[in-house]
């Protein structure tokens, strides 16, 4: 079924009738939809364009139509080509002749222009909401486990940092994803609702009035640019693979400490499968999912840009396909945030495991270094005494801690006894900007 046919003599083919079809895409945009043809029936009757008895008959009707939507009575199926078409012939379905001029100085173009951009942004807030719970999760766990463990570059163990701290770092990630969405959602906010299919109308519209019922900020500047640009899209799904990679490399950082060989902490089980075989397993598979999942939210994105790229203004068809990614890449990031909120909310922590980390792997080495510093040593030389210092416990299988002041002194009598206190793992954490790791 079609809102045109006029100007044709023969039949759509089926299979083109089909391949045409975004209702199985689109409908998601229903409460969009009508809320925007509610929003532009308004206008007209204020512009004097329809009756108010026109207009109240037209907003009734899709008034009925988005509670049967929403109450299962009027399912979104069958022949359409969208959920645009779907609205309006139902509406005419349901109140006759008058329904067909609900379409008045309006195009398909600007109409669908503005239900992405009011979708893209009810979905923009909602994230920043998901990143704002997750955050407080963050910030929760790491206030909860202060506790010491390696830090690590090169995956090999470093220095010494806090749980805290660690977690900290990605709390610092997700506020300026948050930022960005927010940041986002400033620059989405105008209305392309009345620029028509691309060079706005003969009718005297007020764009003002949708733009006021409709919560934007102003209405675009250009049509041209209202009914073609996506660009906000695109801005979003960058966002979200962002959040998406941030989320991919706490997953795997999760993976390696569940691990056997780190074991720093626990995965609670709702977050966690078994496996088929081997009865002892316990698989952080809602980390792996997220790390997988990643890939997918950045094919979307480039599938956007790259759908986009060769576009000649104004509107082409093309740009129906980007509604798929840009879902996609919305309902991925909206439920991996979610999901990793409720992992870290639920982890345990194995401290022990982590301080006995700690101790091997020499992560005090640069704090011996800069204690000779102190005692008037060279940072160079510092540097290549304590590399003879780790060889010689790696000999004799020591932590530096371990070995006696004599044993120290060979390598450098700057050395002193009150280096133990210097290079204990916990005290270290209160020496110079160590106190911010705590
Ligand atoms: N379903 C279409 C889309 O999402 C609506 C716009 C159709 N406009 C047109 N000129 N055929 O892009």
């Amino acid at each position: 079924m079609k809102l045109w046919g006029g100007r044709f003599r023969n039949e759509e083919n089926s299979l083109m009738e089909e391949f045409n079809s975004s209702l199985e895409i689109d409908q998601r945009l229903y409460f969009e939809d009508i809320t925007g043809s509610l929003a532009h029936v308004k206008m007209l009757v204020q512009c004097e364009i329809l009756s108010s008895v026109e207009g109240e008959l037209i907003s009734d009707g899709l008034k009925g139509i988005l509670a049967d939507i929403e109450s299962s009575e009027l399912p979104i199926e069958g022949d359409y080509e969208d959920i645009h078409s779907f609205v309006e012939m139902n509406l005419i379905k349901r109140i006759g002749d008058v329904g067909k001029k609900l379409h008045t100085a309006r195009s398909r173009n600007d109409q669908t222009a503005v239900d992405t951009r009011m979708y893209a942004r009810k979905k923009a807030r909602e994230m920043v909401e998901v990143l704002e719970a997750f955050k407080q999760v963050l910030k929760d766990k790491a206030e909860e486990n202060p506790y010491i463990m390696p830090g690590y570059t090169h995956l090999q163990r470093a220095q010494v940092v806090t749980f805290k701290h660690h977690l900290m770092a990605y709390y610092q990630m997700f506020n300026r994803d948050q930022k960005r969405v927010q940041n986002a959602l400033e620059l989405l906010n105008e209305n392309p609702l009345g620029c028509g299919a691309l060079a706005g109308t003969t009718h005297s519209i007020d764009r003002m009035i949708t733009t006021q019922e409709l919560g934007f900020t102003k209405p675009v500047d250009n049509f041209m640019d209202g009914v073609s640009e996506r660009d906000y899209v695109l801005e979003l799904t960058s966002d979200f693979s962002i959040i998406m990679m941030h989320l991919s490399r706490m997953s795997e950082e999760l993976i390696l400490w569940c691990s056997q060989e780190f074991k720093f902490i626990e995965i609670d089980d709702a977050y966690a499968t078994g496996s088929s075989i081997m009865p002892q397993k316990k698989n952080p598979d809602a980390a792996e999912l997220i790390r997988g999942k990643t890939g997918k939210v950045y094919g979307a994105l480039f599938s956007i840009f790259t759908m986009m790229k060769g576009i000649p203004l104004t509107y082409n068809k093309d740009m129906q396909e980007e509604k798929e990614s840009f879902f996609y890449a919305i309902d991925t990031t909206l439920a991996s945030l979610k999901i990793m909120t409720e992992m870290i909310r639920t982890l345990k922590v194995n401290e022990e495991k982590m301080r006995a980390s700690v101790k091997q792997g020499f992560l005090n080495a640069t704090e011996l270094a800069d204690y000779l510093v102190k005692a008037g040593t060279p940072f160079r030389d510092a540097h290549s005494i304590v590399g003879k210092v780790v060889i010689y416990c790696e000999d004799h299988n020591k932590g530096i801690e371990d070995l006696t002041l004599q044993e120290l002194q060979q390598f450098s009598d700057a050395i002193q006894s009150d280096i133990y206190e210097y290079i204990d793992y916990d005290s270290i954490l209160n020496k110079g900007t160590k106190v911010h790791l705590r």
